[in-house]
């Protein structure tokens, strides 16, 4: 299938150079590397394997840093372009003149953490009010590190997708601007400036890897990220990589999902350490892209995460070595299980030709490896 217009209405790669090159002017701004694991690749019999390690984002530590403080700036810049017809930037955002107008927004998401500490970030930044909505499972070191950005939190005795509902009621009543990463009918466009964010991480790997991949791993709670990547590799390469999209066996709303053929709930509780993958419903601004484009959806279970956290923490001889937290080794999790089973490597054609992605979404913030 091309890449079409409805799928470019999702993820436009031509919208990410700018913000590249925006951030080139970001002081804290590295690309992330692209760590590359040879040795394992011969171990298991592939061509190649190379990691996209979001663990060193910003030190921030997670890809989500791409997606709520752009989306907050981008929100914050659309306010003073209409207040005062000027293109503000970061400087001049963070610039006291505009102090009056950024004081007068509260931004608000739910987030299983990552997410949260990133629209904390970009409210703080910026000199807005910020409301984080939790649910029961994360853990008191992410909160902690909202807290640490002036935001204030919220605990909802839930899960993420009630948190998420809590969050919308709350900002109804309130009037405050929420900059969420999942979508629902009539609020898309601000989901996707967060996906737009999280394109920098494709923009760059495909400058570190010109080749590019033939297959990717990629993690999914609610297909942000899947939506990014999948969208942006499938709008640019000639040859359009295998994606297969991972998730955990309580939260296959993806799996689910390409089962029926439209969007779909989870069929399990989402109770799970992968945390950042624990959603129950998917995005469904994302369903023209993963919807459409994921080739193959698969759940892993939890006793795979340990073992491919170790497998990053301690390489083989000649690998570098990755710190990941319980949702950034998912898609390794995912590799190891598909490379272990036969009729899957088969299926996938994981052969000595191809050239696997994966992408480690999280470092091992508050959940240091046991
Ligand atoms: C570390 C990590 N990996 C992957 C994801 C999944 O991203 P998405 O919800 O956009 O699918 C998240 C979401 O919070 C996350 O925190």
């Amino acid at each position: 299938m091309p890449f079409s217009l409805e799928q470019r209405a999702v993820i436009d790669p031509d919208s990410v150079a700018a913000l590249c090159d925006m951030l080139v002017a970001c002081p804290k701004h590295v690309p992330t590397p692209l760590a590359d694991l040879s040795a394992l690749a011969r171990r298991l019999g592939l061509g190649a394997l190379r990691v996209k390690d979001e663990s060193q984002r910003f030190g921030f530590g997670a890809f989500k840093a791409l997606g709520g403080v752009l989306a907050v700036f981008a929100e914050l810049s659309h306010a003073i372009r209409q207040q005062h017809g000027i293109d503000a930037g970061f400087a001049e955002l963070m610039d006291a003149e505009h102090r009056k107008l950024t004081a007068g927004f509260t931004f608000t998401t739910a987030s299983s953490g990552n997410h949260g500490r990133s629209v904390a970030a970009g409210a703080h930044l910026f000199g807005s009010r910020c409301v984080i909505f939790l649910p029961h499972f994360t853990s008191a070191d992410k909160e902690a590190a909202i807290r640490a950005r002036d935001a204030e939190v919220i605990r909802v005795a839930g899960d993420y997708d009630e948190a998420v509902a809590e969050c919308r009621r709350q900002a109804d009543k309130n009037d405050w601007a929420i900059i969420s990463d999942t979508s629902w009918e009539g609020y898309e466009c601000i989901p996707k400036s967060v996906m737009r964010g999280y394109g920098v991480l494709v923009h760059e790997l495909l400058g570190q890897w010109p080749q590019g991949p033939t297959h990717v791993f990629v993690q999914a709670g609610v297909g942000g990220l899947a939506a990014a990547v999948i969208g942006y590799l499938w709008a640019t390469q000639s040859v359009r990589p295998t994606f297969i999209v991972v998730e955990p066996e309580s939260a296959d709303c993806w799996f689910q999902s390409n089962r029926l053929g439209k969007p779909a709930p989870a069929s399990g509780d989402a109770e799970t350490v992968m945390g950042g993958l624990a959603c129950r419903e998917i995005s469904p601004v994302t369903w023209p892209i993963v919807g459409i484009g994921g080739d193959w959806f698969m759940t892993i279970d939890e006793a795979c995460v340990l073992p491919a956290r170790r497998r990053f923490a301690k390489p083989m001889v000649g690998d570098p070595a990755i710190a990941s937290g319980p949702s950034g080794c998912a898609g390794l999790a995912a590799l190891l299980r598909a490379c272990a089973d036969p009729a899957a490597r088969g299926a996938l054609k994981l052969d000595p030709q191809a050239r696997v992605l994966l992408i480690n979404s999280e470092g091992n913030l508050g959940e240091p490896l046991p």
